[in-house]
Parts: structure tokens; sequence; C-alpha cells
């Protein structure tokens, strides 16, 4: 088991399995890059497939995709199966954009797969073009609705970003109403070199929530429980969908963070805001030689997982970001 220095218990991993994206999100990947990780320095199905099995026998017992975009990564349906029915207990789960599924989605049922995160920030389709620089709003919308007629449970992102999409809380909350999803509302945070964060731009979870309150009526769900993520939920009376926040910044959820991060160049990161990582490939392909070494470094980089919140606090200099490696490389 990876315990930390605060006591407490990493039992979920966040595995970027790429850093290519079709999409470019001027809040994540605010310079657009050009130069993307080397092909081979980028982890194998293979190298991935042997760290979560490592780390299945250290009591992870969840594992989320995440990219750049996952699905941009060939042959993704054939890990997902690889995982599946190699690690049956694991609880495999997916961050996509949803621009790439179309032709996938009864498959990754038939694979197991239960639920997507989507992330959608809009719902408008010059904003969205503007936003992502893509004209893909329909396609995703028509994802979502496949998602649910192949019963494939659906959380939609939405990072809240004031002067943005501020203005579209009404529609969001009327897909919450109308459909069986998760809208779940993340503040935006400074994270990258160039972040585009700026002060006017943030829109704080309390505001989104007393917002929400006049359109319709919320139910807070309890958050107890060890396995809670980071989001408070709220029950909508009136609907057939639910409503979460997700506020890093305004209400943080260090003290039961039980997550780490691994980038597609195989780098693990014990916090979203430490640029501190481990380079894990050279462990992972030499684990045959020594399968212990790897388990030993997990336990000690998880050991010291920072607390994010203090790292927040200190002062960050001008631009005021949290880490210098972009969103898109860390998979949020
Ligand atoms: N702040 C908050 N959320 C972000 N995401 C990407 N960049 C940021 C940011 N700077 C979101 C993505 C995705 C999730 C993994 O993280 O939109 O839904």
């Amino acid at each position: 088991m990876i315990r930390d220095n605060y006591g407490r218990t990493i039992s979920y991993l966040r595995l970027s399995i790429t850093d290519r994206c079709n999409l470019n999100c001027f809040y994540c990947r605010p310079c657009k890059v050009t130069s993307f990780i080397p092909h081979n320095n980028i982890l194998t199905y293979e190298d991935m497939y042997h760290l979560l099995e490592t780390a299945a026998k250290m009591d992870v017992q969840k594992v989320r995709l995440t990219g750049g975009e996952p699905f941009a990564r060939r042959d993704i349906l054939y890990f997902l199966s690889r995982i599946k029915s190699g690690i049956p207990g694991m609880d495999l789960r997916l961050t996509t954009n949803a621009t790439l599924i179309a032709g996938k989605i009864k498959a990754l049922k038939d694979v197991g797969i239960e639920a997507l995160n989507i992330s959608l920030d809009t719902l408008d389709r010059d904003k969205y073009q503007k936003i992502t620089g893509r004209d893909f709003l329909k396609n995703v919308l028509t994802s979502i609705e496949r998602c649910l007629e192949h019963g494939i449970r659906v959380k939609i992102n939405v990072v809240a970003l004031k002067g943005v999409n501020d203005d579209e809380l009404e529609n969001f909350v009327g897909l919450a109403l109308s459909k069986p999803v998760d809208v779940r509302f993340i503040e935006f945070m400074p994270i990258g070199q160039k972040t585009l964060w700026r002060k006017q731009h943030f829109w704080p979870g309390d505001a989104i929530v007393s917002a929400a309150e006049k359109v319709t009526r919320l139910e807070p769900l309890s958050h107890e429980g060890k396995n809670h993520g980071p989001a408070r939920i709220y029950a909508l009376p009136e609907g057939a969908g639910r409503l979460g926040i997700i506020s890093p910044l305004s209400n943080h959820f260090c003290e039961t963070c039980n997550r780490l991060r691994i980038t597609a160049d195989g780098r693990l990161r014990t916090c979203l805001f430490s640029d501190r990582d481990y380079r894990l490939l050279p462990l992972i392909r030499s684990s045959k030689i020594s399968p212990e070494r790897l388990k030993t470094v997990l336990e000690r980089a998880g050991l010291n997982k920072p607390m994010g919140n203090e790292l927040a606090a200190r002062d960050r200099g001008p631009e005021k970001s949290l880490c210098q490696r972009v969103m898109s490389s860390i998979g949020g």
C-alpha cells in the first residue's frame, strides 16, 4: 500500500496515455504546442500495463486514462480490453473530449467501460470553435446521447471561465435537468508556464452554486465517506441529472487526495501543483531485472506527496502559474 507522510493512502492513478490532442483549448494548451514528446520516450501499452499491474498489487484500485486526448492514441480499445481482462478488479475510467469516440461507443460498452468524463466548456457552436479551434460541438453532443443510449454514465466537465461561459450557466443547468448526466464545473486553475489564467476569469465555486440556485432547487448530497471524489455534488429534485462543483482553489480537497499522476513519458507527479517528478520509464523497462525497484520508487515518491494547498499559498512569481508543465501533458 502507498501511504504518505500525512497519513493519506494512494488508491487512484491518473495515467496520461498521450500528450497529443486534436483540440487546442486555450486554457489547457495556451501556446500552440508544436513539439510533442518524442515517440521513443512515450510509455508503450506494454510499459503502462506493467505499471498498472504493479500499482494494483500495491492496492491502487482505480485508474483514469487521460491525455492529451486518450482516443488520439492508436489501438486504445486493445489497451482497455487488456486492462479489463488482465486486472479485473481495477476500476477503469477515461476522461475524453468525446470528439473521436463516435464509432467506438458500443465497443467501449462491450469492453466494460461503464462511465466517461467528457470535457465540454460551452453549448454554443461558435464559442466551441473559439475555445477549441475546431467545429465539433454537434459531434460531441451526439456522442453524449449515444453513450446514454448504451448505458454509459456521463459526467460533463466544464471549466468555469468567467467572461467566457458564465453566461451559459442556465443552459448547463438545463442540460443537467433534462438528461441523466452530472454537469460538473471545475474552477479554472493557473497550470502551465504560459497560463492565461487571470483573476478576472476566475469564477469561484460558491458563486456558481448561488447562480445555479436561482435556476433550480439544489440538494447537497453527503460528502462523507472515504472514497468520495473532489466534487461537491447536488441532486436536482426537478430534473434527471446532478450538478457538481470542483473547487481546487477556493475550497481545496488536499486532505483527502488519494491520487498520483503519470505523464505519457512516464514521469510520476505526486501533486498537480508540484513540478517535482520521478522518472519511471527506465525503471519500468528494466523491472524484469529488478521488479522491486519500481515498487520502492512508487512507495518513496508517495511518501513525499505534498499538500497542494500549501504549495499554492506560496509566492509564485508574476504570472502565478502553479506549475510549469502544461495541463495537456499532465492530464488534468
Ligand atoms: N483548470 C481547470 N481545469 C482544466 N482542465 C484543463 N485545464 C484546466 C485548467 N487550467 C480540465 C479539462 C478536463 C479536465 C481533465 O481538466 O477540461 O476536463
